[in-house]
């Protein structure tokens, strides 16, 4: 049977939700304990769609990784690593998989994997990761869906990154735990993700230092033991829900939310007229929606610019704000796909370039059938189907399950009328997008 979300006009949202692991961090930890031999445990572990296929894929390698979904603790034996080999058809179904790569250079000394491919929000190409590996002294041959990288012995160098890429930063500097000296990341991506993820790679022994305001430096070489994390809360998740309250006129706390990893998001609901309060202890945000929200306008940049993560959740915020709304997408090629499923719901919106969009607030948003592009482009469809007139059906809820853990169930519990319902045929088997983000 398919699955759509059912979204209703909603009532303020209101009260109060402990987050969970975030879903970047845990995803790029996995890979990570891949480089020290032994059984480590990670703590909230979101249950995810994204995380149950990256323990495909570290089955693939030998690397046992069991999920207690009622404890949220994420258990790795990665004692032995028996291949080196991902199958393209796992590694198309997340990203993420790519990670796997540095880890497996840094540990055995060489990875065959199937490529990720591109996907709905843009090409999501990966020759930054490539290239720094081709640097570090490994030889790597694409051919068809596969690429391999082989080396005998990494070499320390210094790696000038020509864009901040999150998911290169993350695969050099698991390389460079396997690489006698120091290895050095100029132009870092420095996301919350990645200061965890330091923070764990440090607990398993690991030297790596951050230099402001963006370079990481990897003394590698250093016998890594297992390890047991907690992985950070869920900043993307902390956004998602403050987006759902907004919208509603609502209220939330989010006791374990830590708003330094997200400053210029908050700063943003400020701008609207939202009130955010700070726990003086700096963890743990409270939110009073405002009463008549004013429009403001978002460009996505790297951390810690506005997360391209929330770009189209608060594109939809906009929707009931007075004034109009520029939103530029700087990160991905392609990530305003919302706007015309916004479009079909009403709503007064224009895309200049396929990267800019202009947004009139304070209109009516009628509630009617539309896809979902990715994770996030189904957030923002729910979140204009809690303000549109009847009901909105949302077709696309692999994306959905991706990234959020049971959010729908979150959401009910704070009022919303949403729920998932299973139907014989998907909305618009055409639109319907297979692929990853
Ligand atoms: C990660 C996050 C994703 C987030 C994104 C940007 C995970 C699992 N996913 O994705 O949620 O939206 O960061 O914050 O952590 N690029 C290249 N060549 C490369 C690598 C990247 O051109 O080799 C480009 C991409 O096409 C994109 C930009 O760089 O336009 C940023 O991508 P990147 O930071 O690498 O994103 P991901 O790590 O894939």
């Amino acid at each position: 049977m398919h699955e759509v979300i059912v979204v209703k006009k909603s009532k303020p949202l209101s009260g109060s939700v402990m987050l969970h692991g975030a879903k970047n961090a845990t995803l790029v930890m996995m890979a990570a304990l891949i480089t020290a031999r032994g059984v480590s445990r990670l703590h909230n572990v979101p249950n995810i769609a994204d995380v149950h296929i990256m323990i495909r894929v570290l089955a693939a390698l030998g690397v046992i990784a069991v999920y207690d979904a009622a404890t949220k603790i994420l258990t790795v034996d990665a004692t032995t690593v028996v291949a080196n080999m991902v199958p393209a058809i796992l590694m198309q179904q997340m990203r993420a998989s790519i990670l796997v790569m540095g880890s497996l250079l840094a540990r055995v000394g060489s990875a065959s994997l199937g490529l990720p491919g591109g996907d709905a929000i843009g090409k999501r190409p990966i020759d930054f990761h490539l290239k720094a590996f081709r640097k570090m002294g490994a030889t790597v041959i694409e051919q068809g869906d596969m690429v391999t990288a082989e080396v005998a012995e990494l070499k320390p160098c210094r790696i000038a990154l020509e864009y901040p890429s999150v998911g290169a930063t993350e695969n050099i500097m698991l390389a460079a735990l396997g690489t006698r000296g120091r290895t050095t990341i100029i132009n870092a991506a420095i996301e919350p993700e990645i200061t965890d993820l330091v923070a764990l790679l440090q607990s398993m022994g690991a030297q790596i230092t951050i230099q402001v305001p963006a370079t990481i430096h990897i003394d590698g070489g250093v016998p890594l033991h297992p390890t047991e994390y907690t992985v950070m809360p869920d900043r993307l998740e902390a956004g998602s829900l403050l987006l759902a309250a907004a919208i509603t006129g609502g209220s939330l706390t989010l006791p374990n939310a830590r708003p330094e990893t997200m400053d210029l998001f908050l700063a943003k609901l400020e701008e609207m007229g939202h009130s955010v309060i700070v726990d003086g202890s700096g963890t743990g945000i409270q939110f009073f929606a405002a009463t008549h929200p004013q429009a403001v306008s978002i460009k996505t940049a790297p951390y810690p610019g506005f997360p391209t993560d929330l770009q189209a959740p608060m594109s939809a915020v906009q929707l009931i704000a007075q004034g109009t709304s520029v939103i530029e997408e700087t990160v991905f090629e392609n990530r305003l796909q919302h706007i015309s499923e916004l479009q079909k719901m009403g709503v007064l919106a224009t895309c200049e370039t396929p990267s800019k969009a202009t947004i009139s607030g304070g209109q009516r948003v009628i509630g009617t059938d539309v896809v979902a592009s990715d994770i996030r482009a189904s957030l923002a469809l729910v979140l204009a189907g809690f303000v549109a007139e009847g009901t909105t059906r949302i077709d696309g809820v692999h994306h959905w399950r991706r990234g959020y853990a049971d959010l729908e169930v979150t959401l009910a519990r704070l009022g919303a009328p949403i729920s998932i319902e299973k139907q014989s045929v998907p909305l618009n088997a055409e639109q319907v997008s297979a692929v990853v983000v």
